[in-house]
């Protein structure tokens, strides 16, 4: 099956093809003889004119009432909730997640909505005490002006919404380049906004190729900030870049999430976490279970449940009711995972389950791989790299100080989960873990909008995303003092 569809751009309120001449095919990875369309190829000409149009439109998005700017966000919000079936089997056909997971991804979606919309009726400043007599001492936020924003292919969805939310509350204009391998839900997003009242070249979209598209977002002058998700290799380089050209930078990259299971935890619970964030998505997701820590007395046990967890994973098309499992997104994803199984293989991982290609049948058509667990041992690559693949390094230790520096001992630190009945070990473990957010008695995965996330090491750069921090990272401070006194202040100035 082949299509013409062309994934546009929105720019100043028009749909316009890129000025490039080398389309990206939009392939299902569930099935590679369907090309579900083309994604127009940009230029850095293409995202100066977007930005232009968000610099056009700033003063008068500057200038609505916050409030005003929150109901359209609420709106949006209540757009995605009905268009959760419709927009969930187009993530599905891109991005491969099965349905039960796609629709689930628009609704969280619209649960950050309707967080960030109330958030415009909030975006408080402080009256603050002043040393010094008759004076009124107060602070206020506002927008930076045209912010870019870039996301990736796994959460097509609700990472552009849930950076657009923000960015739109706070009162900044925004070109957003989404990921090549989901042009078509970046674009249902962006429409969804459009259609929830957003006015012309307040929301800009320019798809295309990251080193193309991403590149001259980071670089034009004009942009004030970029909030950035995706590889930590890619994420360094912006934020390097950024600073050089003094701007303003939030990036959400990878990890190598634990679980710790210790002998006094409940096996069955942590086992069914372990199932749901290591082959849930795929294993795709940043907050993906990639490394269970397990107490030898529990190991036997936890391993062989956890093996019967991974048969009954049914991989395949995504929008087929009996799959539990899609493919990986496109075949640079899935080479990248079977690289993986070799180098693991290399390296004496020893497997328990899995290991290579499911291609029973249609999936030989798609990118699939049969959920893996392995024991390896803490120093392997495969221990200590993200692989964001259905691979699960499951890692033996003897007590829970053993636990903590297996976990702590990787460069990421975005989440993590402890499987314990022990009070003042959930205590130590909150004090000791190197992750942003974390879990106890509870999956890794998952994050509301009203907490922050994201991350410590190298997995965080700049402010937390959701909660009042997201609008922090898209607002000024502004300290203002107003003396009432009518005379000259004397004393000392500084
Ligand atoms: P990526 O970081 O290359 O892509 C993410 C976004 O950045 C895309 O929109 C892409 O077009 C853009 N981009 C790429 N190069 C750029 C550049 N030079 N300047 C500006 N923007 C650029 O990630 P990719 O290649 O899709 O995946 C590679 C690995 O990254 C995955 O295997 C996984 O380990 C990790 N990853 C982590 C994610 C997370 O949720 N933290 C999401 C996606 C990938
Ligand atoms: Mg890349």
């Amino acid at each position: 099956m082949s299509s013409d569809r062309l994934f546009l751009n929105y720019i100043d309120g028009a749909w316009v093809p890129g000025s490039g001449s080398t389309p990206i095919a939009d392939t299902n990875p569930a099935d590679l003889r369907e090309t579900i369309g083309w994604v127009t190829d940009s230029t850095t000409e293409d995202v100066a004119a977007a930005v232009q149009a968000a610099e056009r439109a700033y003063p008068a998005w500057r200038a609505t009432p916050v409030p005003v700017r929150g109901r359209i966000v609420r709106d949006a919000g209540r757009l995605f909730e009905q268009r959760a079936a419709e927009i969930g089997r187009v993530l599905t056909r891109e991005e491969g997640k099965i349905l039960a997971e796609a629709e689930g991804e628009v609704l969280k979606g619209a649960t950050l909505m309707e967080w960030f919309s109330g958030e415009s009726r909030r975006l408080n400043g402080q009256t603050v005490p002043s040393e010094i007599p008759n004076t009124f001492a107060y602070t206020t936020r506002e927008p930076l002006g045209v912010v870019g924003l870039i996301t990736p292919w796994n959460f097509p969805m609700a990472i552009p919404a849930w950076k657009i939310a923000p960015a739109l509350v706070a009162g900044n204009t925004v070109v957003i380049k989404g990921a090549e391998q989901t042009p078509w839900v970046t674009e249902l997003v962006v429409r969804t906004f459009i259609d929830a009242g957003v006015p012309p070249g307040v929301l800009n979209m320019v798809q295309g190729r990251g080193a193309t598209v991403g590149a001259a977002l980071v670089e034009h002058p004009a942009v004030h900030a970029i909030s950035f998700t995706g590889s930590t290799e890619i994420g360094h380089l912006i934020n390097a870049r950024g600073a050089a050209l003094g701007k303003r930078v939030q990036c959400e990259l990878g990890g190598k999430n634990p679980l710790i299971l210790l002998a006094d935890g409940d096996v069955d619970l942590a086992v069914a976490a372990t199932a749901k964030g290591a082959f849930g998505s795929t294993g795709q997701r940043c907050t993906a279970t990639s490394r269970a820590i397990v107490h030898r007395a529990v190991l036997d046990e936890f391993t062989h449940k956890l093996a019967a967890a991974a048969a009954a994973v049914v991989p395949g098309n995504g929008l087929d009711p009996a799959s539990t499992m899609g493919p990986s997104v496109d075949s640079g994803q899935f080479g990248k995972v079977h690289e993986y199984l070799q180098i693991g293989a290399a390296e004496g991982a020893e497997l328990v389950c899995g290991g290579g290609r499911a291609a029973q049948g249609d999936l030989e058509h798609g990118l699939f791989t049969q959920p893996t667990i392995w024991h390896v041992q803490r120093t392997m690559r495969v221990a200590r790299e993200e692989i964001f693949g259905p691979v699960l390094s499951v890692v033996a230790v003897d007590d829970f100080e053993e636990a903590i520096a297996v976990a702590n001992a990787v460069e990421f630190g975005l989440t993590s989960s402890i499987y314990t009945r022990d009070v003042n070990t959930v205590f130590r473990y909150v004090d000791q873990i190197q992750t942003g957010m974390l879990h106890v008695n509870s999956p890794t995965i998952g994050g509301e909008a009203q907490l922050p996330f994201g991350g410590m090491k190298k997995t965080g750069i700049g402010p937390r995303e959701h909660s009042t921090h997201a609008i922090d990272f898209f607002t000024e401070w502004k300290t203002v003092y107003i003396d009432h006194g009518g005379g000259f202040r004397g004393g000392n100035l500084y």
